[in-house]
């Protein structure tokens, strides 16, 4: 008996072009659900896939990442690799190609083609194939490496210290060991031990009780007992002071805070992730931290690797970003000339992927057409002289010098944009409130 013709809706189209592909291959729907798989996909991934199973959980698993879903989830097409998990506990990686079905314009797809590929199934040897990891992009065997470690401590309480340079990726590591523990239902917070004055970062931590000092009109609770039965992210851990540390070597050892003015303990359940971008041992030669302090944090370290330690991955990400700053602007970019390639493979990136994306953001709002070129780069880059004022040792510098870089560097942007504040936030990466702020404290006004 014949069936009846079934509606012109683009799904049905596609999975009925699905049976005829031979490659293993997933057709979802808008919520990433899967409508229908190819006869190879269960030869691939060693199970059958049921309809309305999510495409994120069945490629990675419930406890890893789902980097496809993230790329998915900004609406563009995207190829990737992901690390499915096998029984025993193994890896393994699959290339996954997606393409949205029946986009049309701005709108958004009415699902999603994938092409999975076998040929790479050992890509974690394939040492440069792309990966997405919780929002990290990377080609780079070193980060995979630290990605693998990153993944086995998440499943564990144990403190980790994470070590990098600003703007490579730190919070978003500290972030994914949380996303992929068991304590990933539980807040994350995250404090700078840089950012505050001594007296006022002991109460941000452990909080005080109402009276203890002038202004403390009410109990706070503080930052340890907000991160309750999850993660507490304790960022610049080098800048901490002497007499802090040895109170949160107390808390570490007691698992309890004392709030400033109070005298009994509190039991606070915490997983702690330190940042630095120093080393924490030479901080520890130095004399400015304390070595059992940093034995309790540093019981799994990870290191982040510069970018421009990391071969490939400053053209790998600058793909990625223009990508998605396409999707944001008014200012299309189908192609980064050779020369512009050449100039960002050739800079040191002393402010890594956050750099990275600032150069890019000057570059989609100073240039004009398809290609970006050179000449759209910030002058430092293409002048292979970086910003002094994001030079990784700025956390030390005195605060009378740390004006003076800041406001040059805000003046400098003003200038490029023709006194136009929020072009300037662009390119500075910064929002307009924050702009103006800054630009009241060194006493700037925009120009023209
Ligand atoms: N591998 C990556 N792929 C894509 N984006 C990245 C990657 N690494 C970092 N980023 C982006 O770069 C920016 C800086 O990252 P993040 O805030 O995690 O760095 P950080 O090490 O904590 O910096 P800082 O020391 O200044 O606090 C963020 O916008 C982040 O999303
Ligand atoms: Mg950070």
């Amino acid at each position: 008996m014949k069936r009846p013709a079934p509606p012109a809706d683009p799904l049905h189209i596609a999975a009925l072009a699905l049976e005829s592909l031979g490659g293993p291959a997933l057709l979802l729907d808008p919520a990433l659900r899967v409508v229908a798989a190819s006869p190879g996909v269960e030869g691939l991934l060693g199970e059958a896939v049921r309809p309305g199973a999510l495409a994120p959980r069945v490629l990675c698993g419930d406890s890893l990442d789902r980097p496809i879903a993230e790329a998915l989830a900004a609406g563009r097409a995207v190829t990737g690799t992901v690390l499915r998990p096998r029984r025993g506990g193994a890896l393994r990686s699959l290339r996954v190609r997606a393409t949205p079905v029946g986009a049309d314009g701005d709108a958004p797809p009415a699902g999603w083609l994938l092409l999975l590929d076998a040929q790479e199934a050992l890509a974690l040897d394939a040492p440069d194939a792309p990966l997405l990891f919780h929002g990290m992009w990377t080609g780079d065997p070193a980060m995979k490496q630290m990605f693998h470690v990153l993944q086995r401590a998440a499943r564990r309480d144990v403190p980790v210290l994470v070590r990098g340079e600003t703007g490579a990726g730190k919070e978003l590591v500290a972030r994914a060991l949380h996303d992929l523990s068991p304590r990933a239902r539980g807040p994350f917070k995250a404090i700078n031990c840089a950012a505050l004055p001594p007296s006022l970062l002991e109460s941000e931590l452990f909080g005080h009780v109402k009276g203890s000092f002038t202004g403390a009109s009410r109990d706070h609770a503080g930052i340890f007992r907000a991160a309750d039965r999850g993660t507490l992210f304790l960022d610049e851990i080098a800048e901490t002071p002497l007499d802090l540390q040895a109170k949160l070597l107390r808390v570490v050892e007691t698992r309890t805070v004392i709030p400033v003015g109070g005298s009994e303990p509190i039991a606070v359940n915490v997983r702690l992730v330190a940042a630095t971008h120093q080393s924490l041992r030479r901080a520890v030669e130095l004399g400015s931290f304390r070595a059992d302090l940093m034995y309790r944090l540093r019981v799994v370290p990870l290191f982040i690797p510069p970018l421009r330690a990391r071969a490939g991955d400053v053209a790998l990400l600058t793909a990625r970003i223009v990508d998605e700053l396409n999707g944001a602007g008014e200012r299309n970019v189908a192609r980064v000339s050779p020369g512009a390639l050449a100039a960002l493979a050739r800079y040191p990136w002393p402010g890594n992927v956050r750099e990275l994306r600032n150069a890019l953001q000057y570059a989609f709002v100073i240039g004009e057409g398809p290609v970006l070129t050179e000449a759209d780069l910030p002058p430092e880059i293409t002048s292979g002289e970086p910003d002094e004022a994001l030079a990784p040792a700025r956390v030390n510098r005195p605060p009378e010098l740390e004006g003076t870089p800041e406001a040059q560097r805000i003046q400098r942007a003003l200038e490029r944009a023709g006194g136009n504040r929020t072009r300037a936030a662009k390119i500075l990466g910064v929002s307009r409130v924050t702009l103006w702020r800054q630009m009241r404290e060194h006493g700037l006004a925009a120009p023209g």
